[in-house]
């Protein structure tokens, strides 16, 4: 008898990344925030090896790799280069989170490509639990329905970040914009389908702070100033249920308006900076019909609202002068995908 040899499979999973039109902070506190996938993505190419480590490599962010070793049925980070090292913690609680049997699991080699910039906001941590959690479930022949893997993924970012409202999973799983809640028993999520693709410019600025430390500030505030912060949330989820209609609308005007009121409150909250209210002006005065900070704030990304795709072009070099980087991001209707691996993206 012949030995018979297994083949073994590669899988390439993608999830998008995210722009919160509106409700941040506030979705935390159980309002409802509208948040739109983008197209941009973060692949997770995965090859069995058949050994029993998972080696993961990242190109854009360094050389080097890091090493995790499946351990009591949960995947340990056992060495990274330091600049992988964050990455390498979320692929490993994404993984811990879909092994219902590990004995399953053979060792793997893993290569994370991502086509948005890291920390900016655009939720590419998300985007890479989901990659992952897709393409290890797909190995596993694991079926996941989609709230099953919103939750799956909101746990393991939530295991590594302290902090997760799952807005930016959902737009990951999903794709398309969508009207997020989270209420204390359950999550919330309802596609919007805007009559017309939006036609927005993004500016990014480096940030002072990351969101599980923005989200503390706010919750310190809110502890001090009880009463005035739910009445801020309570306009922001005011500001997400108006927006939904003008989506539907296409009214820009009212949208653009419902923007520069969300930036107003979110500035209340104290997570404005001078450099975010800089672009936010900035793209005001090249004509925007409405400018926001977007995500988390203390820095990070400003999405603002044009007439036009070639006006939101000009926005772009008013973003650029007021020292921000222009993203040329486009909303998308596309979600998470699995394919087969092809050699060149090992
Ligand atoms: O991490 P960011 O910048 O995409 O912002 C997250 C949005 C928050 O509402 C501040 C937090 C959350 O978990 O929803």
């Amino acid at each position: 008898m012949g030995v018979r040899l297994t083949r073994l499979a590669s899988v390439a999973a993608s999830a998008p990344g995210k722009v919160t039109l509106f409700g941040e902070h506030a979705v935390v506190y159980g309002q409802p925030a509208i948040v739109g996938a983008i197209n941009r993505r973060v692949t997770v190419s995965i090859q069995e090896t058949g050994d029993a480590t998972f080696r993961l490599r990242m190109p854009d962010v360094g050389e080097g790799e890091a090493i995790l070793r499946l351990r009591n049925g949960e995947v340990k980070l056992q060495s990274s280069e330091p600049r992988l090292r964050m990455a390498a913690l979320l692929v490993s609680a994404a993984m811990s989170q879909v092994l219902q049997e590990p004995e399953k699991l053979r060792g793997a080699s893993l290569r994370v490509t991502s086509e948005m910039p890291v920390g900016a906001g655009l939720g590419t941590s998300a985007a890479l639990v989901v990659a992952t959690i897709a393409g290890f479930s797909s190995l596993l022949d694991e079926k996941l329905d989609t709230k099953t893997m919103v939750e799956l993924a909101r746990r393991a970012e939530l295991s590594v970040q302290g902090s997760s409202s799952g807005m930016d999973v959902c737009a990951s799983v999903v794709g398309g914009m969508n009207l997020f809640r989270r209420t204390r028993s359950s999550i919330q999520f309802k596609k919007l389908q805007p009559r017309e693709a939006l036609p927005v410019a993004v500016g990014f600025t480096p940030r002072i702070l990351d969101t599980a430390q923005t989200v503390r500030k706010v919750a310190e505030f809110r502890k001090r100033k009880r009463a005035l912060v739910d009445a801020i949330f309570e306009c922001i989820g005011l500001v997400s249920n108006r927006a939904v209609q003008a989506l539907r609308d296409s009214d820009l005007e009212s949208l653009g308006e419902l923007m520069n009121a969300s930036h107003g409150l979110l500035s209340a909250l104290g997570i404005s900076t001078r450099e975010l209210d800089e672009m936010v002006n900035a793209a005001r005065g090249a004509g925007a019909l409405g400018a926001k900070l977007t995500g988390a704030g203390m820095g990070g990304c400003v999405m603002s609202l044009a007439q036009s795709f070639d006006k939101a072009r000009k926005i772009d070099r008013a973003l650029e002068l007021a020292g921000g980087h222009p993203l040329k991001l486009s909303f998308s209707p596309v979600g998470v995908r699995v394919e087969e691996a092809t050699s060149e993206r090992m």
